[in-house]
Order: C-alpha cells, then structure tokens, then sequence
C-alpha cells in the first residue's frame, strides 16, 4: 500500500482528541497531581532504573503522557509523532517541560540530531505502525549516544498474531511474520474508553516477530540487555476474553499462562 503514511496519520489525527479527553489516558488526573505517572511508565518502573538527567527521546509518544512521566522521573524529554494533531494535544498538557518533534519514524534523523541521546523510549502500540522494523532498528540505534539505551515495552507479535472466538479459544489468525503487505482493518472506535464516532476508519499494520525485532537491533551493533515477556497488555486486547487485572493492565481471564501478551526489552549501544 503506497499511502500507507497518510492512511495511518489520518487515523491517528481523529483519535488525539478523543484520546485526550478519555478517563482512560487520565490527562485530568496529569493535571491535577505533579507526581502522577502513566500505568505504562510504572508499570516499568522496577526495569527502568534512574533516568534523572538522562537525555531522552520518545518515539511515537502520541498525547504525550508517557514523555510527561518520564520527564517527572528526571529526564529531559524530546517526544516525537507523526500526528499534528496527538502532538497539539502533548503539547497543551506538557508546555515547555518536553520538546515535541513532527515527523515520520522514518525521518527522526532528518529532525533529531544523530548520537544525542541516552535513553529512546518506545512501545505499546508502536511497532505495528511501521513497514520495515530494520529500518526501526537503525533510525534506534543512529539516536542513542554510545551508552545510550533502547527501552521498549511493546505488545507481543503472538498477540497481534491471535483472534479471539466467541467459545473462549484464542485463534492465531494474522502474520506473526513480517510482510511487505500489511493488514488493513476499516473500523470505527479505538482501544479507549470513548463516544466519539469515527469519520476516518482505515488503518495499516504490521507485525514483526520477536526474533525479527531482536535481530534488527543485534545488525546494528546494539547489545541485548533484557527481554521479559508478561501476560498483561494496558489495554482490553481480546475482549470477551480478558479482564482487568489492576493498574490499567489486562490478562487472560483463563489459563493466562496460555498466550505471552506484551514484553520489555532493553538494549544498548556500546
Ligand atoms: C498507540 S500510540 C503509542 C504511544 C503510547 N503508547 C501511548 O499510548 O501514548 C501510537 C502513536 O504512533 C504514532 N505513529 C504511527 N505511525 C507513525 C510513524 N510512522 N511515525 C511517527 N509516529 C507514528 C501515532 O500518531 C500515535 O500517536
């Protein structure tokens, strides 16, 4: 699909303002209580250590609560997306704390200066937006100063690989692997609690494997650190088939040892 970039922006443009004014990215709360943290960022706070001071980027940082938890914990945030419209929204609820870059993934190098930074920050509903990860990898890996470290929570590929049927069974049903040719979903609603109706519903994904993920990154020098697979997403990924397990996090309701759902991986640049 040629306009892959537009389809997807268009689409994402729509969800900024719902986003924001849902309970579930809890922008009010942000506002109201300085120390408050995204779940996603305390979710990790046991793997992400000290990031006081450290100089850091966030790739695809949508409405900008993740980037504004992560400048809370000390560092000095740059959030970049493709979405004028999810950078307007990061924006009004960071103010200066955070720099805010528009660009595609794919051209952070053009807008975001080379070796600069000690911390690229990514995850959770990202990867399945972009065609190419070893592309992914290198824009990475030009970011990160020697030293420098990728933190990636992200959504498992079984997960984004599986379907869910109506007798509680849980179906592998789209690539694991990547493809040239991505899925294309045409559906109202998102993945937040929301009543706006959706003029804009296409959108493009891919999925990549995890050993096309950690390959990617090991092709381009960087050293492989951890990888811990959970049995929780934050968010409701196969409905009907998952409850609500504390701090905004979503597990099989039956067997969760049956099905990896997300992961975090760290890596490096000597
Ligand atoms: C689900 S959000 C992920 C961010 C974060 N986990 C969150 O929920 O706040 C996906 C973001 O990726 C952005 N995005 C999708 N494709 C992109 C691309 N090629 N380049 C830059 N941003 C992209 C979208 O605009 C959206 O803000």
């Amino acid at each position: 699909m040629d306009d892959w970039l537009a389809t997807n922006r268009a689409n994402w443009d729509e969800r900024a303002a719902p986003h924001a004014a849902s309970p579930d990215y809890a922008v009010e709360r942000f506002r109201s209580d300085p120390a408050f943290l995204s779940d996603v960022v305390r979710f990790d706070l046991p793997r992400l250590g000290d990031v006081a001071g450290r100089r850091g980027v966030h790739l695809q940082c949508h409405i900008g609560t993740d980037t504004l938890s992560l400048h809370r914990l000390g560092a000095r945030m740059t959030g970049l997306d493709f979405s004028p419209a999810a950078l307007a929204q990061a924006r009004a609820l960071c103010g200066d704390a955070v720099t805010f870059v528009e660009a595609s993934v794919y051209d952070a190098l053009d807008v975001l200066p080379a070796g600069a930074f000690d911390l690229v920050f990514t995850g959770i509903g990202a990867l399945c937006w972009l065609p190419d990860i070893a592309g992914w990898a290198a824009v990475v890996a030009g970011l990160l100063a020697p030293g420098g470290r990728l933190f990636l929570r992200e959504g498992h590929p079984m997960l984004w690989a599986s379907d869910e049927r109506p007798d509680g069974s849980v179906v592998v049903d789209f690539p694991y692997f990547e493809r040239p040719e991505p899925t294309v979903w045409d559906e109202g609603g998102t993945y937040v609690e929301t009543d706006h109706v959706f003029a804009t519903t296409v959108s493009v994904e891919w999925n990549h494997g995890l050993g096309e993920i950690v390959s990617a990154l090991l092709a381009q020098g960087l050293t492989l650190t951890m990888l811990t697979e959970h049995d929780s997403i934050p968010w409701n990924g196969l409905p009907g088939l998952m409850e609500p397990v504390g701090a905004g996090e979503y597990a099989l309701r039956e067997r969760r040892e049956r099905l990896p759902l997300s992961y975090t991986l760290q890596a490096v640049k000597p």
